[in-house]
């Protein structure tokens, strides 16, 4: 009794509630002005769609506020980002320049994703889905940041840092390869044994190194086993951090790994494929 009579005194009259919710309205357009304002400060060019869906996580206060540009390729764009006192790294893909025919080869043969309608901006949304999807699964077992949200071409994902300056890629680093190397084999078992998932891109420039341990990052390409392209791309893998690693003066052989990974020999037919990815 005693709460309704409160609720009841602070019941607005519909007229009141339309000027607050326009005053509402107003103070958040003025917001995302101000917000695109800024954005330019960062020199990077997103459609007006991007700039809204990353307006809207401010609004939504799944981040805090973007910080700078961590990374600047042609299909996308890293940010810095905070969220209260954590830091994200935001990847937003440049719908105008993916090379959206190579997303399509990845996107077909995944169960997971149905790309009904296949407009551009369309597929590069489902990558996005399918580029967070992996993360989540790859971070639950291995060393990868992790997924927390996607919205149409961005994906937020934890940053890995120190303090938020960028974690090194593994070829500016040194250490002590042999260890580095078997974490390495050890992170692509677990990945294909208990993820079911094949990285598909993994080199030197997409594992990051924190506290002296590999970190796998950059899913986009990763596709589960099942994928008709699963087993080049894990050869093509074995192949990059064998020769890489042989550079450092650790004894190791692509075949050998792969085996090691799969428990299987490479089959030649999957392995001449590899010119076709
Ligand atoms: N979670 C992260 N934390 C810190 N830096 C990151 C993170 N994700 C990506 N980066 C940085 O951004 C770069 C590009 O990201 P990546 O996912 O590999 O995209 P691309 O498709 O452009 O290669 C990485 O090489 C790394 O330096
Ligand atoms: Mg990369």
């Amino acid at each position: 009794m005693e709460d309704d009579k409160i609720e009841e005194e602070f019941k607005l009259d519909g007229k009141e509630e339309l000027k607050l919710d326009r005053e509402y309205q107003k103070k958040i357009i003025e917001r995302e002005r101000k917000f695109f304002e800024e954005f330019k400060t960062f020199n990077e060019v997103f459609d007006q769609r991007t700039l809204k869906t990353l307006f809207s996580l401010l609004a939504g206060k799944h981040l805090t506020e973007f910080i700078g540009v961590v990374s600047s390729g042609k299909e996308a764009v890293v940010f810095k980002a905070r969220k209260g006192k954590f830091y994200r790294a935001v990847k937003v893909y440049r719908v105008a320049t993916c090379d959206f025919k190579t997303m399509i080869k990845y996107l077909q043969g995944d169960p997971r994703i149905h790309v009904r309608r296949s407009s551009r901006r369309m597929i590069v949304h489902a990558w996005v889905e399918k580029e967070f999807r992996n993360l989540k699964r790859a971070s639950e077992i291995i060393n990868a940041p992790k997924a927390r949200l996607r919205r149409e071409n961005v994906l937020v994902m934890d940053f890995v840092g120190y303090r938020g300056e960028p974690a090194p890629k593994l070829k500016d680093v040194t250490l002590e390869w042999e260890g580095c190397f078997k974490e390495i084999r050890e992170s692509m078992k677990k990945l294909y044994e208990e993820g079911e998932l094949v990285h598909g891109d993994l080199s030197e420039y997409n594992i990051l190194v924190k506290d002296n341990s590999p970190v796998f990052i950059d899913f986009s390409q990763s596709v589960t086993i099942q994928h008709p392209l699963a087993q080049p791309l894990l050869i093509r893998d074995c192949i990059n951090i064998c020769s890489f690693f042989k550079k450092k003066g650790v004894s190791c052989n692509y075949k050998e790994l792969y085996k090691y990974i799969t428990g299987k020999d490479i089959n030649p037919v999957d392995e001449m494929m590899i010119k076709q990815l």
